[in-house]
C-alpha cells in the first residue's frame, strides 16, 4: 500500500457553540465535545484509509477551561501513527472567544480507530510517514506506548 502522510488526511472542524450544547451555566457540555473529537478523528482515520472506522480507545480527556456559549470550538485532528490496522489520532481543541479574538487550547486526546472492511473485519491501513522534526517524535512516541501495551 502506497505511504501516505500526517498532513494527507489532517483535519481542522469548527463549531459554534449554541444554547442547546451547554449546561444550565451556559458553558458547553462534555458529552457533545467528545462527540465532535470522536467525529474529527474518525475523518482523519477515514480519509487516510478510505475505509469505514470504529472508534476502539480514547486516552484521557481533561477539561481545562469551560468553553461558553457563542465562543468557536475549533478542533484539529491530525493522524500520528499507524499500525496493521489500527491508526492513532492526536485530537487538539481549542476555543475563539469571537468578541476579543483570543484563542486557548482547552482539551486535547489521543483516539485510536480500526478500519473495516464491509464485514467489519479490520483491514489493513497504508503506513504513516512522519515528515516534520514534531510528526517523528510523535510516531516514535506512540510507537514505544503501542509495543508496551501489547506486551
Ligand atoms: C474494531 C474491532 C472490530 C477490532 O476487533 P479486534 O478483535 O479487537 O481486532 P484486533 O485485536 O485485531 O485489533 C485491531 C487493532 O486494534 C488495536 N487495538 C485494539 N484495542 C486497542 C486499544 N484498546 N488501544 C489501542 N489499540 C487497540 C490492535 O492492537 C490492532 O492494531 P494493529 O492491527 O494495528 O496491530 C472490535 O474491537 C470492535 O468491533 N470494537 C467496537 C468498535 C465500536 O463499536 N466503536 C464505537 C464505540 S462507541
Amino acid at each position: 500500500m502506497k505511504p501516505k502522510t500526517p498532513s494527507q488526511s489532517e483535519v481542522t472542524m469548527s463549531e459554534l457553540v449554541l444554547p442547546n450544547d451547554t449546561n444550565l451555566l451556559g458553558n458547553l457540555i462534555g458529552g457533545r465535545l467528545m462527540y465532535w473529537m470522536d467525529i474529527a478523528g474518525a475523518l482523519v482515520a477515514s480519509r487516510h484509509s478510505n475505509r469505514v472506522v470504529a472508534t476502539v480507545s480514547i486516552d484521557n480527556i481533561t477539561f481545562k477551561h469551560p468553553v461558553r456559549m457563542g465562543e468557536m470550538v475549533i478542533i484539529k485532528a491530525k493522524l500520528i501513527y499507524t499500525g496493521t490496522t489500527s491508526m492513532s489520532v492526536l485530537v487538539k481543541v481549542y476555543a475563539e472567544n469571537l468578541k476579543s479574538g483570543n484563542t486557548i487550547l482547552t482539551n486535547q486526546a489521543k483516539m485510536v480507530f480500526v478500519a473495516l472492511d464491509e464485514a467489519g473485519v479490520p483491514v489493513p491501513v497504508p503506513p504513516l510517514v512522519p515528515q516534520t522534526e514534531e510528526e517523528k517524535e510523535l510516531y516514535e512516541e506512540e510507537r514505544q506506548k503501542r509495543l508496551a501495551f501489547k506486551k
